[in-house]
């Protein structure tokens, strides 16, 4: 039995879950692989249903490898293509109009499916975003992908974007955001609550380290779970927001998938910003 995950949802009314599986590290090693493949459908069985990935990672890597977990999971009964919401991204280098067109199609070859439900622009590069819209039109018209994004935008690149023709059409926004990285917490989560744009909270873990943090480990002790639950749930308090940690141990897909099942009291969360100081101005974005 799963449970089943809590839902955002995207501007469009689509709806999207809360927590995903995220790939970066993945696809880029030969003997890892075969475990690779078995976390993803171990994670599907659990019941994942998006998946965070990028032409980045091992350099078409990843993508390859979920492919052919994604083939075994839909072939074994594991997942349904429908049910699941694929997210890539392209590399700046890769976002003038025909650029992202190629991309995509090479991204589609290697995962093996028809379509990407959520592509975004992985960060800003030297392109006009203009042209980069242009290339995912052309995509969305093609039905090549559903929706498209941006990630490590920060406040006065979304006013850019907003300020084009298409640019209210962004589905979402992935940034890094952890207990340990709340500057966005001062203007760029409030801008894009305001305009009800979902914001996917990326190595909400901070890469595992938040999983060993005293305080945290502290909190996480007296309410019996885990750290790195105490993190997720931390994420998860706000309602726009979805978290995309990665795993590969099953212990932790499990760990993680139960921690959309936790709530914080006020009490909880005034101890988390004793450790975790909340912005009180204006930070640059913080990437990983
Ligand atoms: N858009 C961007 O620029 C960008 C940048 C960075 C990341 N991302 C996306 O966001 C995803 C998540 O970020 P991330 O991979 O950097 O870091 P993360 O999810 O914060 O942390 C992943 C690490 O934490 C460990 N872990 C996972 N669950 C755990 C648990 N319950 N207890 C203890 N340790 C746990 C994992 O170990 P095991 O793997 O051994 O299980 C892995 O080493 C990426 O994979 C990628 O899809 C996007």
């Amino acid at each position: 039995m799963t449970t089943p995950t809590p839902q955002r949802t995207l501007p469009d009314g689509t709806p999207i879950p809360a927590l995903g599986l995220g790939t970066w590290r993945m696809g880029e090693r030969a003997d890892l692989r075969d475990a690779e493949i078995l976390a993803v459908r171990d994670a599907l069985r659990m019941g994942y249903r998006l998946i965070d990935t990028a032409e980045m990672y091992g350099e078409g890597g990843a993508e390859t490898m979920l492919g052919v977990a994604l083939q075994q999971a839909f072939s074994a009964g594991e997942a349904r293509r429908e049910d699941l919401t694929v997210v890539s991204k392209v590399y700046p280098h890769h976002a003038s109009t025909q650029g992202v067109v190629d991309a995509c199609e090479r991204s589609l070859r290697r995962l093996k499916i028809d379509s990407i439900d959520l592509y975004l622009l992985h960060w800003r590069g030297d392109t006009p975003l203009a042209q980069t819209l242009d290339g995912f039109a052309r995509l969305q018209a093609r039905g090549l992908i559903r929706h498209w994004g941006v990630s490590n935008f920060d406040t006065q690149d979304m006013e850019e974007l907003y300020a084009l023709p298409a640019g209210p059409q962004c589905a979402a926004n992935q940034v890094y955001y952890s207990l340990s990285a709340r500057g966005i917490e001062f203007d760029l989560l409030p801008w894009q609550a305001e305009r009800r744009l979902p914001l996917m909270a990326y190595s909400p873990i901070d890469q595992g380290a938040l999983s060993s943090h005293a305080t945290v480990l502290a909190l996480a002790h007296r309410l019996g779970v885990s750290a790195a639950q105490i993190a997720l749930a931390w994420v998860l308090r706000q309602p726009e927001v979805i978290a995309i940690p990665k795993a590969v141990r099953s212990a932790h897909l499990r760990d993680n998938l139960a921690a959309t099942q936790r709530q914080l009291s006020a009490a909880d969360l005034a101890l988390l910003d004793a450790a975790f100081a909340p912005p009180r101005r204006k930070h640059g974005l913080a990437m990983i």
